[in-house]
C-alpha cells in the first residue's frame, strides 16, 4: 500500500532542513494523522540516526526521511571568489570571515545506508533524483520513493527511475526550489505545474507550495495531486526549531522573493537587507554559496539581525500560525472538509 492511501489527512509536513524540522515535529505531524518527516539536510548521518531513533519512540509511527541528492552544479570559480570577497565586510561586522566556496555530497553514501537500514515508509530527495539502482535498494528495503520535480521534464526523469511519487514543487514554496535540471526561466506556480506534471506522468502527486489552508489544498487536490505538502504553515509551532529571529519576521510583514544570494540555489524567503543588497551579484553554485555565507547567517542568528539571515518562507507564510503542530494539521483538515 502506498503511505499516501494510508493517511487519515491527505496531508505531508515537509522537511525543512536548517533548524525548523526537528522530531518532535515529524511526530506531532504523523501523530495527528498526515505524514511527519525527518530533514537530513546539513546533518552528518549519525545525527540523522539519533533523530530516527527518536521519532520512531513509540514504535510504529510513520514518517519519511529526506535526503539531499549530491548534484554537481556547473560553477563558474572566479564569480564565486568574487562573491565571497563582495561578503567579506558582511562578515567583518561579525569579526569573522567568509567561509570557503567548497562542494560537499551532504554525508550521502551514510545517509542512503541508513535510509536503507532504517527503512522509513518514505525516502524523498530534493535538488536530483538517484539512479534506479538506488531506488530499487530503497524500494527493496521497504520504503516508498519519492522525488521532488519543478517541471515536467524533471517528472519525467524521476517517472524513468521509477520513482514511486512525486513531490511537485511549485514557485510559491518558502526555502529551495529543488530543480535538477537547467533552470529555463521563472519557475510555475504550483497548480499550473501540477497540471502539466498529471498530464507528463500518472504517478501519485504530492502538491508542495503555497499551501497554508484547507481551499489550497481542495485546489492541489482538484489539479491531480494525492496529497498537499505544507512546509511555511509549521515554522511557528512550537515543536519547529525555527530561530526567535526568524519566527519574529514571519510575524511581520514583509515580501517573500526568490534568490541566490544566501545558498547559489533559488529559494524564497522573506526579503530583507542581504538579499537587496547581494541577490544580483550571487552566482550559481550550490553548495559552494551556502559554505560561503554560513558563517554569516550563524553569526547574524546568534546576534539575532533578522537582515543578515536566510528567513525561507513561502507566498502564504502570513497563515501559518502560532499553535501546536496537531492542531495544524487538525485545522487544515477540518477546513478541508469544509471545502469540499
Ligand atoms: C525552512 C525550510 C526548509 C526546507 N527544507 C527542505 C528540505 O530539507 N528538503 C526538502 O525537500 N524541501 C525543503 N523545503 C521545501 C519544502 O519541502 C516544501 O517544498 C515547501 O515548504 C512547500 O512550500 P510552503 O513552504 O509554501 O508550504 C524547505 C522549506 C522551508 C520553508
Amino acid at each position: 500500500m502506498s503511505p499516501l492511501d494510508g493517511l487519515a489527512v491527505p496531508l505531508v509536513g515537509a522537511p525543512l532542513a536548517g533548524g525548523p524540522s526537528t522530531p518532535a515535529l515529524a511526530a506531532a505531524v504523523s501523530d495527528a494523522g498526515a505524514l511527519g518527516f525527518v530533514a537530513a539536510g546539513y546533518k552528518t548521518a549519525d545525527e540523522v540516526a539519533l533523530e530516527l531513533e527518536e521519532v520512531r519512540r513509540p514504535a510504529g509511527r510513520r514518517f519519511g526521511l529526506n535526503l539531499f541528492y549530491p548534484a554537481r552544479d556547473e560553477v563558474d570559480e572566479q564569480a564565486l571568489t568574487a562573491y565571497a570577497e563582495r561578503l567579506r565586510p558582511e562578515a567583518e561586522r561579525f569579526g569573522i570571515e567568509p567561509g570557503e566556496p567548497r562542494w560537499s555530497d551532504d554525508d550521502w553514501d551514510a545517509k542512503l545506508e541508513l535510509a536503507a537500514r532504517e527503512a522509513p515508509a518514505v525516502v524523498s530527495f530534493t535538488f536530483g533524483c538517484p539512479e534506479r539502482e538506488v531506488v530499487e535498494t530503497l524500494r527493496a528495503a521497504g520504503s516508498a520513493v519519492w522525488c521532488t520535480v519543478t517541471s515536467a521534464e524533471e517528472a519525467r526523469v524521476a517517472a524513468d527511475v521509477r520513482a514511486d511519487a512525486l513531490v511537485v514543487q511549485g514557485r510559491e514554496a518558502g526555502g529551495h526550489q529543488g530543480s535538477f535540471l537547467a533552470e529555463a526561466g521563472e519557475p510555475l506556480p504550483t497548480l499550473g505545474l501540477l497540471r502539466q506534471v498529471a498530464r507528463a506522468t500518472d504517478l501519485p502527486l504530492v502538491a508542495a507550495g503555497g499551501i497554508a489552508s484547507g481551499e489550497a489544498i481542495a485546489a492541489a487536490l482538484a489539479a491531480g495531486a494525492s496529497a498537499a505538502q505544507v512546509g511555511t504553515a509549521l515554522l511557528l509551532a512550537p515543536e519547529a526549531g525555527t530561530s526567535e529571529p526568524y519566527r519574529e519576521a514571519l510575524r511581520g510583514g514583509r515580501p517573500t522573493r526568490l534568490t541566490r544570494a544566501f545558498t547559489g540555489r533559488r529559494g524564497r524567503g522573506l526579503v530583507n537587507r542581504f538579499m537587496r543588497d547581494h541577490d544580483r551579484a550571487a552566482p550559481r553554485g550550490y553548495p559552494q554559496v551556502h559554505y560561503v555565507t554560513a558563517p554569516i547567517r550563524a553569526a547574524a542568528r546568534a546576534a539575532g539581525d533578522v537582515e543578515a539571515i536566510n528567513l525561507w518562507a513561502g507566498e502564504a507564510y502570513a497563515r501559518a500560525a502560532e499553535a501546536p503542530a496537531g492542531e495544524i494539521v487538525e485545522r487544515l483538515s477540518a477546513e478541508l472538509q469544509a471545502a469540499r
